[in-house]
């Protein structure tokens, strides 16, 4: 199937909710499924990613019922209290990195035999990052064909957990090389099953929901400075959860908004966590018109966002945003290709470790509707067409079932001279199952053929 965006001539109008965020669906989910009582959790994200992680649950031994209507689904979670029942299973993480990276570090701490797997795309991805901080904390891998994990090499799934042994985990001191929220994620979550202290220091600002919902579920866990978090054994506690609507499937609309003249376009309820807010910056810096209403936080600050029609500019991204807005690159890219003057990228090679290789993958999309780009080992030049009164092409494209790329084509398919053709785009379902037909909703001309 081919996801076509056609080119449309009138503004994007109207307002739509955005499902639930990703990152957060998938720790409420995990510590719910972990922690000790009943909790209730309000806009999880009914997506791929995150079902999957919620069957992993289950089947470890989790209750899930769901609450509520239609309009309001709950999700209930009664957790299995410190301790997984079912200690012999094979899990199937689909496409879901998140997923099967933070189970990696709450199964480190549990006397399971438990397999996991995933689709090519996670079976590609790298997991030694996580695996070698959860071996100096004393926990025991395997591959599948029995293979005892070591600290020297590279490891991909499939990959089977065997917990920690006849001694309990142990605290650690670690300092990780690359600011990634799934290994702090994962660190934290074996640290708060260990005995002592676990220190995790990170070399750049990552998201921090996991240090927020880990509080939130009662865990004992400390924040000693901007780059250094400290926990200690503690047994979670249910919680309710308050999901907010995800900042990442929303840059999609933000950017469709921005692009197409005439647009208007209002997003309630979106998580503007500072953490993972960059985006918002980058809209900003490129000239964008993206209105914030007041924040209220609860566990996560959350605002209504309004986005119109404005005239882009290339700008150099500095590096220290990059953590901040990491899964942003692919829509900021297809911004950078309309703006006027040339985008710059640097120190940000993990984009090549993501769903797909990011950096290839949407330099080859955006070089055949046109766009003039020089791609680096650990980033991209993007020369914006409208410097050059240039117009962008349409034709076929592959998304190489990268939700984020697919997404992004389709959003440049609306500004483009003819319809952009969007091939292995099925996985925006893994993320946001409702993109076309609330893109269309506001206007845009989005079909499966
Ligand atoms: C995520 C962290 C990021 C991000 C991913 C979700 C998370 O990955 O790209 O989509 O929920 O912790 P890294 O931690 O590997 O940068």
């Amino acid at each position: 199937m081919l996801l076509v965006s056609r080119p449309i001539k009138r503004g994007l109008h109207g307002q739509v909710q955005v499902p639930g965020d990703k990152s957060i669906s998938h720790r409420a989910a995990m510590l719910a499924s972990f922690a000790h009582g009943r909790s209730c959790v309000y806009g999880w994200l009914q997506a791929a990613d995150t079902q999957a992680t919620l069957a992993a649950c289950e089947q470890l031994g989790a209750t899930v019922q769901w609450r509520g209507d239609e309009q309001s689904p709950v999700l209930q979670i009664d957790g299995c209290g410190g301790r997984f029942t079912n200690t012999d299973v094979r899990l199937d993480l689909g496409n879901a990195g998140t997923g099967v990276r933070l189970l990696l570090g709450l199964l480190a701490g549990q006397h399971c035999r438990i397999e996991l797997c995933g689709d090519a795309s996670l079976s590609r991805r790298p997991m030694g990052r996580i695996l070698r901080p959860l071996l100096q904390m004393g926990a025991q891998f395997a591959t599948a064909d029995g293979v005892p994990v070591d600290h020297e090499q590279e490891y991909r799934l499939p990959l089977v957990s065997l917990g920690p042994g006849n001694e309990p985990l142990r605290g650690i001191e670690y300092r990780m090389p690359i600011a990634s929220a799934q290994v702090q994620a994962a660190v934290l979550l074996a640290g708060m099953q260990a005995d002592g202290v676990t220190t995790v220091i990170q070399p750049g600002e990552c998201r921090d929901h996991s240090e927020r919902m880990l509080r939130h579920f009662g865990a004992n866990i400390e924040r000693l400075d901007a780059s250094t978090l400290q926990i200690r054994q503690a047994p979670l506690q249910a919680a309710d959860v308050v999901v907010p609507a995800d900042i990442s499937s929303a840059s999609f609309l933000l950017a469709a908004a921005t692009l197409q003249p005439g647009s208007d376009v209002r997003l309630p309820g979106i998580g503007v966590n500072p953490s993972r807010n960059g985006i918002l910056r980058v809209l900003q810096r490129m000239g964008a018109e993206v209105e914030q209403g007041s924040v209220s936080t609860a566990a996560e600050p959350v605002c209504d966002l309004r986005a119109r029609a404005a005239r882009l500019h290339g700008i150099d991204i500095p590096e220290q945003w990059v953590p901040n807005c990491i899964d942003e690159f692919p829509i900021i890219m297809a911004m950078a290709a309309l703006a006027e003057g040339t985008t710059r990228v640097r120190g940000a090679a993990e984009l090549r470790v993501k769903e797909s290789d990011r950096l290839a993958v949407m330099s080859e999309a955006l070089s055949r509707l046109g766009v003039v780009l020089e791609e680096y080992d650990d980033g991209v030049d993007v020369i914006g067409l409208a410097a050059a009164d240039g117009e962008l092409q349409g034709g076929r494209v592959d998304a190489h079932g990268d939700h984020r790329i697919a997404m992004s084509m389709a959003v440049l398919g609306m500004r483009a001279a003819a319809p952009v053709e969007i091939a292995n785009a099925e996985e925006i379902a893994t993320s946001y199952p409702q993109f076309v037909a609330q893109m269309n909703q506001l206007g845009a001309d989005l079909q499966w053929q």
